[in-house]
């Protein structure tokens, strides 16, 4: 990653409620932050997470999602515009092609709420609880061309309780998610 005048240029690409967008930009508001989050991109009109970037006065852009092709060529033209290094999933619903990924060169993290490797995909929490697990927890990772599955930056888990429910589990996770991804953005860069 590009080394200048210290904090980096960061996009957020959410789909929908954006909490963990809210927990990114209270970081980077913080004094010491490593990033300034420049765009927050979504592609669904009616993201609540919007709101998060138009209070703080975050440039922000719907992209339409008709297909993977014309949505990545406009994506890849805004992050560039916006001399964007960094790439942030947060709960951002498509999958990036191995060839936008490529082609943009620049480290994209995702967050994702499960012990990864472990439940890659959708449905995390009930899969979880199913095989009767007793631990679940969030992961922060480098995205790669393969789902879920680029190198690990950050881990936590918590443990499941007998009474957890799919609801339950969710809100728990989801708490350690909104302090795990600005940490992990931190060991990022500070190894920079
Ligand atoms: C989070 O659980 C995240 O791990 C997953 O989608 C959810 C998004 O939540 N990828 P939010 O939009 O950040 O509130």
């Amino acid at each position: 990653m590009e080394k200048s005048s210290g904090k980096k240029n960061t996009a957020v690409l959410i789909s929908g409620r954006g909490s963990n967008l809210r927990s990114l930009i209270k970081y980077s508001k913080t004094k010491k932050s490593f990033i300034r989050i420049v765009l927050v991109v979504s592609d669904n009109f009616s993201a609540k997470g919007l709101d998060y970037a138009n209070k703080s006065n975050i440039n922000n852009i719907v992209i339409k999602y008709s297909n993977r092709k014309s949505f990545e060529d406009r994506l890849f033209k805004i992050l560039r515009r916006n001399n964007v290094d960094l790439i942030c999933l947060a709960g951002f619903m498509r999958i990036l092609s191995g060839k936008f990924i490529k082609k943009l060169n620049k480290t994209i993290l995702n967050i994702h709420p499960s012990l990864l490797p472990k439940y890659k995909g959708l449905n995390t929490h009930d899969r979880a609880i199913q095989n009767k697990d007793k631990y679940s927890g969030a992961t922060v990772h480098i995205v790669n061309d393969k789902l879920d599955s680029g190198k690990i930056i950050l881990q936590k888990k918590i443990k499941i309780l007998k009474s957890d429910t799919r609801k339950s589990l969710e809100k728990k996770v989801l708490k350690i998610e909104h302090r795990i991804y600005p940490k992990a953005v931190i060991k990022l860069l500070s190894s920079d």
